[in-house]
C-alpha cells in the first residue's frame, strides 16, 4: 500500500471486544489504518489487559480526577494530539463527551452502538428490541455528532431476533456482527471513502 496507515485511538471503558477486533483486523499489512493507542477512561478496564497483549500503547484517563468534563476532555485530546491520532473508535466508551471535543474529532469519530439506529438509541438496547416485539435487530457503525448515537451511518447490519432469544443470547448475535462491521467501517474512513459532509 502507498499511503501511509492513518493512525487511529480506540476509546474503550470496559471489556474491550470491538477494540480486539479492531486490532485483530489492523495487523493485515494491506489495512489503511494502525492502532496506535487504546484510552480508557476506567483504570480496571480489562481491555486495557488485552490492548498491552497486542503491543499496542495504552492510557488511562479516569474522569474521577477531573473537576469537570471539560477537563478531562481536554486531558482526552492532550493524549489524543501527543499520539499523533488521526481518526478516534469509540468501543464500549461510556462516557459522554462535551460538544467542543466532539466538533474537533467531526468526521474522524466513530461509534458502534447495539441496535439498529435510529431505533433503540442509548442503552439496553437488547431488552428494549426484545421488550418492544422486534423481528430484527442489529448493530450500528456511525459517525459522532454532538446529539447522542444520531450521526451518520456508515455500515449497519441487522440479525434476526429469534423466539426463544434473551437478552444475551441476542446480545451474542450482534456483538459477532459488530466484530465484523466495524472494522470495515474505519477501512471505508480510513481509505478516504466515507467522509461527513
Ligand atoms: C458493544 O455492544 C458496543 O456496541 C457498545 O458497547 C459494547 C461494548 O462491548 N457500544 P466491548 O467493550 O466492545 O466488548
Amino acid at each position: 500500500m502507498s499511503a501511509a496507515k492513518k493512525r487511529v485511538a480506540i476509546l474503550i471503558s470496559g471489556r474491550g471486544s470491538n477494540m480486539a477486533a479492531l486490532i485483530e483486523a489492523a495487523k493485515a499489512k494491506d489495512y489503511p489504518a494502525e492502532i496506535a493507542l487504546v484510552v480508557s477512561n476506567r483504570p480496571d478496564a480489562a481491555g486495557l489487559a488485552i490492548a498491552a497483549q497486542h503491543g499496542v500503547a495504552t492510557a488511562v484517563i479516569d474522569h474521577k480526577k477531573f473537576a469537570t468534563r471539560e477537563l478531562s476532555d481536554a486531558a482526552l485530546d492532550d493524549a489524543l494530539t501527543g499520539a499523533r491520532i488521526e481518526i478516534v473508535c469509540l468501543a464500549g466508551f461510556l462516557r459522554l463527551l462535551t460538544t467542543p471535543f466532539v466538533q474537533k474529532w467531526r468526521g474522524r469519530m466513530l461509534n458502534i452502538h447495539p441496535s439498529l439506529l435510529p431505533a433503540f438509541k442509548g442503552l439496553d438496547t437488547h431488552a428494549r428490541a426484545l421488550a418492544a416485539g422486534a423481528k430484527t435487530h442489529g448493530c450500528t457503525v456511525h459517525f459522532v455528532v454532538p446529539e447522542l448515537d444520531s450521526g451518520p451511518i456508515i455500515l449497519q447490519e441487522s440479525v434476526p431476533v429469534l423466539p426463544n432469544d434473551n437478552e444475551q443470547t441476542l446480545a451474542v448475535r450482534v456483538l459477532a456482527v459488530e466484530h465484523r462491521i466495524y472494522p470495515a467501517a474505519l477501512k471505508l474512513l480510513a481509505e478516504g471513502k466515507v467522509a461527513l459532509a
